[in-house]
């Protein structure tokens, strides 16, 4: 590595571009959504395609007798039926809906399911004669891509017309909810659908929140009922203030989680930079704060009380990651006191080893949450260490040291205690031999580690467990977690092992995407490390949530990792530039942020690096060149011609990039060739 610092007083404006790649958004463009094509007809239906986009003719539809028809919305979505009935042979008809994400649980008895048993009852309309049918609000279904009609008497209904009134992204414009503020492309096709995809997992995540779960059946049902296939659901109970929400998934939770924001803001960061809906959630959980402990909950209302470190510290990390991509100190400023308060808790239990002793098993649903947890105590470290950035950005300056003192004795304790050398891993706690998918990736993500190698190690041994159908979590009983895999993601780019990364992508956000009981839209919660679709930690596969805005891990990391823009603070006040193309040969990507826009397009030729970037004014940043396995030179040129150019020559083949820093905003190129 080589450093080169240059010192320029030029800025220049930043340019607003329309956004590229528009034609990979799958946000819809309209709110009024008709089904695509038919999934499957039964019993007596006349000209069941009538009632898709697919037909050029407007005819209808008539059932009669038990008679059935699913259709297929191509995506999942999100939303409240309408029927538009023609002629009923009695004003005594009924028509049936049903929804599911899956293809897995297509059905003329039932829908997915909400809760942990059984299937949800089907949503019945009571047909009298022509008109228009709207379902109640609380019936909007949250995340589906097919929906059936059931008919289920001797008579018969003509259906006009079935249309679904979309719902997610409820205070964007009718026409404006694909508006992204970044984009992203390379030369992998696979890569730019999952980035895409994770993108829009994270708008049908994002709620009107007077329409979150009423959670009516919590602890009250399970698998005593797993045959039911008539269990109520409805989505009602307001879950923050304000006009829009992100929530974990799509049909459910459809309430507020710290953890799955940790992964799914910043993927929102890089694509709708939707900020209003994180503030309301975040807002949410800090509201029901305790105010002598200090404690957070575990996931925000109607949830029942419960505790969790781990949960807990995400709440803070949120307020930290708020701070990182909006710079916005007066909304740090007015949760600071309250953020001093909650990190008390888990620095209270804090004992004589230096690690925190976990006392409450809730996390993201693993097994065996407890004691010195080398997950937990990764994400304190990580916790305190963002406490004391912000104290900076405070002038608080009081509690620093102290926190200094206390990160760095949770350091030296985690690794004298839990790291096994001969192994190359963590040990999820000092009483057993399990290395967890978790603790391992947040140790790195964390920099709990204490040298390069370890993170190295880690990086090589969890990619040595990849199964074909991702990255297997040992700690939920061989599960694969989309949410840790994110962690995982980012494990492999510190490691300076871009193409682990990019090769689990496409392994596991492959699967996700492109298997036919996916939605091919959206990227679900939990499976099995052989590619069933059940998730170890619940008892009904039904259940499983098909969009959920945790498994969007790879959007973000392919902006910050691939592209290599990454904000070092305050809204991207200072910056780095650093792609790591792995085995790609061209990638371009962009965002915004309260500053302004942020952009990189690495493109690597024969024996040529090129890299373009942007800042906005005002800021400034460093630029990490990758080189080629050869000697040669980088020149960096400011694109408008105002500054002078800089060269670095590269005497020795051997290193991997190289550094200029002291750049200011503005639009930069630099180019490394190599020289014969
Ligand atoms: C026929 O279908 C088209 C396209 O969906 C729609 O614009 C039009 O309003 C429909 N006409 C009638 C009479 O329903
Ligand atoms: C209902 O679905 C079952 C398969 O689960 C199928 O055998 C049956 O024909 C369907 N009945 C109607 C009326 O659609
Ligand atoms: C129709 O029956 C088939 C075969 O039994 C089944 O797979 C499908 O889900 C049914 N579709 C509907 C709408 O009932
Ligand atoms: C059809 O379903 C509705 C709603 O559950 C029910 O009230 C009605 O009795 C059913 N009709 C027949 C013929 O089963
Ligand atoms: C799209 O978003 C930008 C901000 O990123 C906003 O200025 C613009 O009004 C939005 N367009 C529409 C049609 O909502
Ligand atoms: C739901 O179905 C179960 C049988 O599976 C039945 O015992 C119960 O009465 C049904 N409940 C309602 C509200 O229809
Ligand atoms: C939600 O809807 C159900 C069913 O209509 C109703 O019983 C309940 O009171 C509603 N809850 C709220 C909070 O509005
Ligand atoms: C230590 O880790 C193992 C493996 O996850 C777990 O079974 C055990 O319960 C943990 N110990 C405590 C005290 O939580
Ligand atoms: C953690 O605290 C619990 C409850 O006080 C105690 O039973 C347990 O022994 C402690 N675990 C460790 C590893 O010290
Ligand atoms: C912190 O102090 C610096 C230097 O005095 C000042 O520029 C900055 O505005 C202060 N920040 C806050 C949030 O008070
Ligand atoms: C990680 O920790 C080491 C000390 O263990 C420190 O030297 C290094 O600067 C840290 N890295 C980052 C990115 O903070
Ligand atoms: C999945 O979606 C992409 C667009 O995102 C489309 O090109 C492809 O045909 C779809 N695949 C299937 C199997 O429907």
């Amino acid at each position: 590595m080589k450093l080169f610092s240059l010192i320029t007083g030029l800025t220049l404006l930043g340019s607003s571009l329309a956004i590229p790649y528009e034609e990979y958004i799958l946000a819809p463009k309209s709110r009024t959504l008709h089904p695509v094509s038919v999934h499957s007809t039964n019993g007596s239906v006349s000209n069941p395609e009538s009632l898709t986009t697919a037909s050029s003719s407007n005819g209808s539809s008539i059932f009669s007798g038990d008679a059935a028809t699913a259709y297929d919305f191509g995506i999942n979505i999100a939303g409240i039926v309408t029927l538009t009935v023609g002629s009923v042979s009695s004003p005594d008809e009924y028509i049936g809906v049903t929804f599911s994400e899956s293809s897995l649980w297509v059905s003329n008895k039932s829908s997915d399911a909400i809760a942990d048993a059984g299937k949800d009852e089907i949503l019945w309309f009571h047909v009298t004669g022509p008109g228009r049918y709207t379902a109640p609000r609380e019936k909007e279904r949250g995340g589906f891509r097919y929906m059936s009609l059931v008919h289920n008497s001797t008579g018969s209904v003509e259906v006009e017309a079935v249309e679904v009134h979309y719902t997610a992204m409820p205070h964007w414009g009718e026409d404006a909810i694909g508006n992204y503020s970044g984009y992203f492309h390379c030369d992998d096709e696979l890569l730019n659908r999952i980035w895409y995809a994770g993108a829009y997992t994270n708008q049908i995540c994002t709620i009107d929140p007077h329409y979150g779960n009423a959670l009516i059946h919590i602890f009250k049902i399970n698998s005593s009922v797993s045959d039911a296939v008539n269990v109520t659901w409805y989505n009602n109970y307001t879950i923050t203030n304000g006009s829009s929400a992100i929530v974990d998934g799509a049909k459910r939770d459809r309430i507020v989680w710290a953890g799955d924001m940790a992964i799914a803001v910043p993927g929102v960061v890089v694509s709708t930079n939707d900020v209003v809906s994180i503030e309301n959630s975040l807002n949410s959980l800090f509201d029901v704060q305790n105010s002598s402990s200090g404690l957070l909950p575990y996931a925000g209302r109607p949830f029942p009380s419960a505790t969790s470190f781990t949960y807990h510290l995400y709440t803070l990390i949120g307020v930290s990651d708020h701070y990182l991509y909006t710079g916005d100190i007066g909304y740090l400023a007015s949760l600071w006191d309250k953020w001093k308060l909650a990190l008390t808790f888990p620095l209270s239990h804090i004992d004589e080893t230096g690690l925190m002793n976990v006392t409450s098993p809730s996390d993201w649903l693993r097994f065996g949450m407890g004691g010195h947890n080398i997950e937990a105590n990764s994400i304190l470290y990580y916790t305190i260490n963002q406490g004391i950035a912000l104290a900076e950005a405070l002038n608080d300056t009081a509690p620093i040291s102290e926190w200094k003192e206390t990160a760095q004795r949770i350091k030296t304790a985690a690794n004298a205690l839990l790291w096994n050398n001969e192994l190359g891993m963590y040990t999820d706690n000092e009483t057993t031999t399990l290395m967890p998918q978790d603790g391992n990736s947040w140790a790195a993500v964390a920099n709990l580690t204490l040298n390069s190698s370890q993170i190295s190690s880690i990086s090589e041994k969890l990619q040595g467990r990849w199964t074909p159908y991702g990255a297997p979590a040992l700690e939920a009983a061989d599960a694969i977690s989309p949410f840790i895999s994110g962690f995982e993601l980012q494990t492999h780019f510190l490691a300076a092992n871009a193409s682990a990364a990019l090769d689990l992508m496409r392994l596991q956000w492959g699967f996700m995407l492109d298997d036919p009981r996916m939605t091919n839209s959206t990227f679900i919660e939990g499976y099995s490390s052989t590619g069933e679709l059940h998730y170890a930690p619940y008892l009904n596969d039904a259940r499983i949530s098909h969009a959920h805005g945790w498994a969007t891990g790879p959007t973000s990391s392919l902006t910050f990792y691939v592209a290599g823009i990454q904000l070092l603070s305050a809204g991207g006040k200072t910056w780095r530039v650093a792609p790591a193309l792995g085995d790609l040969t061209n990638v371009d990507a962009g965002f915004s942020t309260s500053l302004g826009f942020f952009s990189a397009t690495t493109t690597i030729t024969k024996g040529v690096v090129e890299v373009e970037f942007e800042a906005p004014s005002g800021t400034s940043g460093e630029v990490r060149v990758p080189i080629l396995n050869c000697v040669g030179r980088v020149v960096l040129q400011e694109v408008d011609g105002k500054c002078e150019d800089v060269t670095v020559e590269v005497v020795q083949a051997d290193s991997a990039h190289v550094v200029v820093a002291g750049l200011a905003g503005g639009r930069w190129k630099a180019t490394f060739t190599c020289v014969e």
